[in-house]
């Protein structure tokens, strides 16, 4: 099964996709973590995009493109979650893969500013959690929680309309050819899995 998570910045691609991955068995490929796992490795695609992602625009289609054909290779199964994010991608995504579904998270806007400003993210696993719901420094795993540095109220703003603009454009793409379905992003993080759930 060929998946692709979409939604704004904050839907909770990420939660979803952790809890997807597990009860599925697909292998959870998120092109924001590879980014930031090159940017913190200090590789050439990493120091490229390290100015994109500081002021949440997007990094380049042919940069994350290149990143994006790396983690597929050998994989027939998995869950995308962050690509595609621009119509070029999409066609490119097109050319490699048949996907199944795309999986369109619809929250409310400003929840999801709330949602970003209020993560903690481990600095080891990389699983989220929320500072309204979450009261420890450290992770389930133990390693020390921290945060992301595209998580402040202005480039969350910037993000957002980056998605509206060059993202959004997505929806129609993939409604025209069958594939979209939308999924209920408010409410609990159970509620939401469970909505996906009758749709896989
Ligand atoms: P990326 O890392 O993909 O970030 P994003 O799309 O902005 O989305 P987030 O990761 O912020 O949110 P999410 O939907 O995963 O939500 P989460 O589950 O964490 O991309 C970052 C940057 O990388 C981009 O700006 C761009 O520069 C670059 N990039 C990445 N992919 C690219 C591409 N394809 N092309 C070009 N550039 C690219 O949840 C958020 C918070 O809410 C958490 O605290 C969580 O605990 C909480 N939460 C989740 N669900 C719920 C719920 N139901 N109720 C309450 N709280 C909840
Ligand atoms: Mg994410």
């Amino acid at each position: 099964m060929k998946i692709v998570l979409f939604g704004p910045p904050g839907a909770g691609k990420g939660t979803q996709a952790e809890l997807i991955s597990k009860e599925y068995v697909l292998p959870h490929i998120s092109t924001g973590d590879v980014i930031r796992k090159n940017i913190s490795n200090k590789t050439e695609i990493g120091l490229a995009a390290l100015k994109f992602i500081e002021c949440g625009k997007l990094v380049p289609d042919d940069l994350v493109n290149e990143l994006l054909k790396s983690e597929l290779e050998g994989k027939e199964s998995y869950l995308l979650d962050g690509y595609p994010r621009t119509i070029s991608q999409a066609e490119t995504l097109g050319k490699i893969a048949d996907i199944d579904v795309v999986l369109d998270l619809e929250v409310d806007l400003e929840s999801v500013v709330d949602r970003i400003i209020g993560r903690l993210v481990c600095s080891k696993c990389g699983r989220s959690y929320h500072k309204k719901f979450y009261f420890s420094d450290v992770c389930e795993c133990g390693a020390p929680l921290t945060t992301r540095s595209d998580d402040n109220e202005a480039t969350v703003r910037s993000r957002l309309a980056v998605y509206e603009e060059s993202t959004k454009p997505l929806i129609e793409f993939y409604k025209n050819r069958g594939k979209l379905v939308p999924i209920d992003g408010n409410g609990t993080i159970d509620e939401v899995f469970a909505r996906i759930k009758r749709v896989l």
